[in-house]
């Protein structure tokens, strides 16, 4: 049976960002395990997944583009993954490969640090793999979801999969009011930190907005809601929570949160 001394995890992309394996590495030392955590950027998701298999990689995290493609080259699909539609974690079990979606615990995890999620109305701006998690993750809390999306067919698609409420396209934003929890998980601000689709008058004091990019954590859309007094919260927080849960199904172990967290903020340039 393949093996890897130490035990390798890692991650794939297309251009990886490297903020995984500060988190991963961090917590093995901390913990003094014998693994170590490499991100590739890679173009074959098939040929990744077989390289899983040939050399006895423990784990790996999947981003962008490769989270719905990599899902048919695997041996089992969790039933909250089939659900979602994307993996973002493959675990190895004795050649065994199983897909995970642990982006919805982060969401979630990051939300319930400023807000209790029950009964909360929720609106989403955006249909693509990250909304589905989010919209899960809303769901599974217990919150009503809309949905918002540029491009009406991909919008309608995910309310009717989740059976949610979709408002329409970005028009919608514009006198949007009645909600309690704002996310966006659109690309806009991923590609361009200094964009954002959600207009100013729309983020209310005591409200709470999320903005699922993970880097720069201080995106427009973060420093406008914090501005205007919403419960601004950052892409990071996701980004942290989803981590922990990916090194646990990595090692069997409790994630060391606090270690991981400041070599996060530490690989971003932000001091806590
Ligand atoms: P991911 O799986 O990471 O969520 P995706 O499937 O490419 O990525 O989805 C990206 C989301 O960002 C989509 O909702 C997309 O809107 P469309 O469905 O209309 O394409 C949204 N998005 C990307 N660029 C956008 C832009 N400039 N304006 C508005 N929405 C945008």
């Amino acid at each position: 049976m393949p093996v890897s001394r130490p035990v390798l995890c890692g991650s794939i992309a297309i251009s990886p960002g490297g903020l995984g394996g500060m988190m991963q590495n961090a917590a093995y030392r901390e913990l003094n395990l014998a693994y170590t955590y490499v991100s590739f950027g890679v173009e074959d998701a098939p040929g990744a997944v077989q390289a899983v298999r040939a050399l006895g990689i423990r784990g790996l995290s999947v981003s962008m583009p490769f989270k719905v493609e990599v899902m048919q080259y695997l041996d089992q699909v969790d039933e909250t993954a089939a659900r979602i539609g994307a993996i973002n974690t493959i675990v190895n079990d004795g050649g065994f490969l199983t897909g995970y979606n642990t982006d919805w615990i982060g969401a979630q995890n990051a939300l319930r640090e400023k807000v209790e999620l029950h009964g909360k109305r929720a609106v989403v701006v955006g249909a693509g793999g990250a909304a589905r998690a989010v919209v899960f993750a809303l769901l599974h809390g217990g919150c009503s979801v809309s949905v918002i999306n540029k491009t009406d067919y991909r919008g309608r698609a995910l309310a009717e999969d989740f059976e949610v409420e979709f408002l329409g396209g970005l028009e919608q934003l514009d006198g949007l009011d009645g909600y309690d929890i704002l996310i966006n998980t659109t690309s806009v601000g991923f590609k361009a930190p200094q964009e954002t689709l959600i207009p100013v008058r729309v983020l209310q004091e005591g409200k709470v907005v999320m903005d699922i990019v993970a880097a720069p954590p201080e995106t427009r859309l973060y420093q406008e809601a914090s501005a205007r007094g919403c419960l601004a919260i950052p892409g990071t927080r996701m980004l942290l929570h989803q981590a922990f849960r990916q090194f646990e199904l990595y090692t069997g172990l409790e994630a060391p949160r606090a270690v991981m967290e400041a070599a996060l903020y530490q690989a971003i340039g932000v001091s806590t």
